[in-house]
């Protein structure tokens, strides 16, 4: 039997979690022989409903969960974690945007570097799923002074998702025949669904669907589709969030393969022309675990222009933490 693997899951008791923590127990993550501990950190006000959590992990008889820790300590729950997913956080009201929870939890963010920088492997991979989650991965990236960049990155694989789902609706077609969709930019409304490299069946996508309904329909229901579902469903995407931060950290892990590429926000060092500083999505490959940006896409003036609504914004978010960088 492998030794196990440990996994650090922050907002334990909340909904993404939920849906989270049995598959990890279940081996969609690592392999369905390879044992888990999942080490689960909250709130001390929320700890209380982390045993109700253990019992259903527990009643699942999952063979390969080794055991559970709960703490509301970030030190116990990173300690030696070759893996993080940072959901704990608060989640977004109708009506608001994603960078209003900024100044709530921004701090959460400063703390949680600094723990994982103590405790955690130095290889260790954070995923950081709470919004706003590009400025909070930065927080946390600046306050890891033992970490290094290609410890974190923000999940922007959500929208990718959606874009490849929606694409593959409209197409009438399977999201496997879909290839090089990219989110550029922050998860906020004005990230920038492309679908100027993407292919289905090996077509042009947009050969496939034209301009106009890439513009007018695509875009924007990438871009406010998690306030579609907040208003539709009176809480924030929980399931498929669990689902792209699953394919995220699956792919950091094992690749991306030749063929394809994925969208990830990782730390920009001036690549196609952002500024460096802020953590940006952009079409990444996976090998050996080193994240690369895809170099050379050709971008024209509606792209540049979309990819810097989305720098200022991400500037300014940085700037509105300064002070905890
Ligand atoms: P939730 O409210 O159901 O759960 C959040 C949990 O985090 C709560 O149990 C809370 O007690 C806990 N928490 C708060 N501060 C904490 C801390 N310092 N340490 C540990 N735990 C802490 O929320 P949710 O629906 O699970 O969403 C979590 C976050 O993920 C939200 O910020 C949400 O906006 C974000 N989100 C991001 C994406 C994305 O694509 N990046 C997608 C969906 C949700
Ligand atoms: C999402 O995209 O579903 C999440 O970021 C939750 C939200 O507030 O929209």
């Amino acid at each position: 039997m492998k030794a196990p693997v440990h996994i650090a899951v922050t907002g334990a008791a909340g909904q993404i979690s939920y849906s989270l923590l049995f598959r990890l127990a279940n081996g969609d993550l690592l392999g369905r022989d390879q044992p888990v501990v999942l080490r689960l950190l909250e709130t001390p006000e929320s700890l209380s409903s982390l045993p109700g959590v253990e019992m259903e992990l527990r009643d699942c008889a999952f063979p390969l969960l080794s055991d559970v820790v709960k703490t509301a300590d970030p030190y116990l729950a990173f300690h030696e974690v070759d893996i993080a997913f940072l959901l704990g956080a608060k989640a977004r009201g109708q009506g608001q945007e994603r960078k209003d929870l900024l100044q709530v939890n921004a701090e959460i963010f400063a703390l949680q570097g600094r723990a994982l920088s103590r405790a955690a492997k130095h290889t260790v991979k954070v995923l950081v799923t709470g919004n706003p989650a590009n400025t909070n991965a930065l927080i946390a990236l600046s306050n890891a002074t033992e970490l290094t960049a290609a410890n974190f990155s923000a999940m922007t694989r959500l929208d990718h998702n959606r874009a490849v789902g929606l694409l593959a609706e409209r197409c009438m077609c399977s999201s496997a025949d879909i290839v090089r969709m990219t989110i550029w930019g922050n998860h906020s409304a004005n990230q920038y669904p492309d679908l100027a490299y993407a292919e289905v069946r090996g077509v042009p996508a947009l050969d496939r669907v034209g301009r106009a309904w890439f513009q007018e329909v695509f875009i924007p229901t990438v871009q406010n589709r998690g306030s579609a579902v907040l208003s539709a469903r009176g809480r924030s995407s929980a399931a498929s969030a669990a689902n792209a931060a699953l394919a995220q950290m699956r792919n950091w892990l094992f690749g991306t393969g030749e063929s394809d590429w994925v969208s990830m926000a990782v730390l920009s060092h001036g690549e196609y022309g952002v500024a460096p500083g802020v953590m940006f999505s952009f079409p990444v490959t996976i090998d050996d675990r080193r994240v690369k940006v895809v170099q050379s896409l050709e971008l024209d003036q509606h792209a540049r222009e979309r990819l810097a609504l989305s720098e200022r914004e991400l500037l300014a978010e940085r700037d509105m933490v300064a002070h905890l960088l």
